[in-house]
């Protein structure tokens, strides 16, 4: 996707913080970019932004080999925000006083405004809470600068200079603990930057669907559907910029959950009108992974024959030159891949629906510079239906990495079945976005029970249930008991083969979300 022309950039210090300003500053209807702090004044000046905002680091400005910016930077004329690490950094550079004073600031502090600042606006409370994570503190203003407001910790909580367009402030403005962030937010963009919220979704699909037409042109392209929100997504974008040139491959492994292949042939062929070839491949796949128990060797098969049966159907389709791929702009960031340009190879960690690296296909990606909740937006809007849309993540190898041991028909049965019923509680429970990812695991073990008169011996299933920001990290979900308990009546009253309910209390680390 082309960026659009009025682009505020983030520049990254190391924290988890930029993304989630980048974010902010879309959630505002203004397009943001990241890019690393070892950016020149010059190329930053290329790129003409609107404005810059300098994010948070975990780093104390005073550590030898801390990350600093280009100085120059600060005499473009580009407004720059600098927030807390930024802010320190702006401070130094400007010769203002960042002190260590031996003792940090973190979580909610009372600020209180000195001063009226472009970032705060005329309506707004002068005592409000605010969000600090700091150790060191920036004492002083640089010469210039009007300290529009304090805390008890800090004497130049914000501070700005209108004349050079330059402001700073000590905390998040980024995160929900500081209510009033977003406003201010707004205040730098709007009124320091002088941007317009013009980057909406629909803007966002205009220009995306120019992008595409443009690099297509009257080629065919192929698109591999995993029944994911990405790879739907992107397709339907797609499908909108080309139309029937774009054909799209639906591998249907088996390892689907219950009913989910009819569920992307109804959504794309019939609803979207979009051309699929629908490859049923089940028996392929469980001759396969006969015998196969090493989660390593399961993942390694499911994955080569992946590539096999979408090869062969691509082949089919001898004219096409594109590849479409859900890469998504975190992927992109934690690539190192910066803007522009299109990425020459598949990355390997897209390892299921994943395509080998030699295809020799040209690469579409529109969904390059989006975040995951703007992509399920773009989605909504191209009528896409809820459940694709806020499908909960699901692995490339499916069920067969949830079914410990050997993988058969019969197995996947009980899962697909136990599967349905976890998400269709959830759902009803209204839990369905607060949790990450919630499922059932089948184990490769048998446990004995009691059924009415008679003595049993069938599997457990284990329920997963996890909260999560990206994945990396995961906290079991605290799911109501008696949520949990209709789960364990459910699923041991209609699934056959099912004797016991079990639920995984492990966060990640130590335990990964999946089991294998
Ligand atoms: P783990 O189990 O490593 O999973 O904690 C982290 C997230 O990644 C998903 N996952 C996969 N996604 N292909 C994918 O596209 C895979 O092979 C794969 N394995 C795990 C998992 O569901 C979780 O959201």
């Amino acid at each position: 996707m082309t960026p659009p022309e009025q682009a505020v950039l983030v520049v990254d210090f190391g924290a988890q913080y930029a993304q989630l300003i980048a974010r902010r500053v879309r959630e505002a209807h203004v397009y943001s970019e990241i890019v690393p702090h070892t950016i020149s004044a010059d190329e930053l000046k290329a790129r003409s932004p609107a404005g810059v905002i300098l994010s948070g680091g975990p780093a104390s400005v005073h550590v030898d080999g801390a990350p600093s910016l280009d100085p120059a930077v600060y005499d473009l004329g580009i407004p720059v925000l600098g927030i807390c690490y930024g802010a320190q950094l702006l401070a130094r550079d400007l010769r203002g006083e960042v002190a260590k004073t031996g003792r940090g600031e973190y979580g909610r502090a009372p600020m209180h405004l000195t001063e009226g600042g472009v970032l705060f606006g005329v309506e707004t409370p002068a005592d409000q809470q605010v969000w600090m994570s700091h150790f060191d503190t920036i004492t002083r203003a640089p010469e210039g600068f009007t300290v529009t407001a304090t805390t008890p910790d800090t004497p130049a909580a914000a501070f700005e200079s209108r004349e050079r367009r330059l402001f700073g402030v000590q905390f998040h403005p980024e995160v929900v603990h500081t209510p009033r962030g977003q406003e201010m937010l707004k205040h730098f963009l709007f009124d320091a930057c002088g941007c317009l919220p013009s980057w909406t979704m629909t803007s966002i699909i205009e220009t995306s669907v120019d992008a595409i037409r443009a690099q297509v042109g009257g080629e065919r392209v192929i698109c591999g559907l995993s029944g994911g929100v990405d790879s739907a997504v992107a397709a339907a974008l797609v499908h909108k910029a080309v139309g029937h040139q774009l054909t799209c491959v639906f591998v249907d492994t088996g390892l689907m959950r219950e009913d989910e292949g009819e569920q992307v042939v109804e959504t794309f062929r019939r609803n979207q009108g979009i051309e699929l070839i629908h490859v049923r491949v089940a028996d392929r796949f469980f001759e396969r992974l006969q015998g196969v128990v090493d989660p390593e060797e399961k993942r390694k098969g499911i994955g080569e024959l992946f590539i096999r049966v979408f090869e062969e159907a691509a082949g089919g389709i001898e004219d096409a030159r594109f590849l479409v791929q859900g890469t998504l702009y975190p992927d992109v960031i934690e690539s190192g891949g910066g803007h522009g340009g299109t990425a020459a190879m598949i990355k390997s960690h897209h390892n299921v629906g994943g395509l080998p690296e030699d295809m020799e296909f040209e690469l579409v990606e529109p969904l390059r510079s989006l975040f995951k909740d703007e992509v399920r937006r773009v989605g909504e809007e191209l009528g896409l239906p809820e459940e694709i849309v806020w499908r909960q993540p699901f692995p490339g190898p499916g069920l067969g990495v949830r079914i410990i041991g050997e993988v058969t028909p019969a197995k996947v049965a009980i899962l697909q079945r136990a599967d349905a019923i976890v998400r269709e509680e959830i759902k009803k429970a209204g839990l369905e976005r607060e949790v990450w990812q919630a499922f059932a695991v089948l184990p490769d073990i048998r446990t004995v029970g009691v059924m009415g008169d008679e003595r049993t011996y069938a599997y457990p299933i284990v329920i997963r249930a996890v909260t999560s920001e990206d994945a990396m990290t995961a906290d079991w979900a605290r799911l109501p008991y008696d949520l949990l308990e209709t789960l364990s009546r459910r699923i041991i009253n209609e699934v056959r083969g099912v004797n016991r309910v079990a639920y995984d209390i492990t966060s990640k680390p130590p335990g990964t979300i999946e089991w294998e």
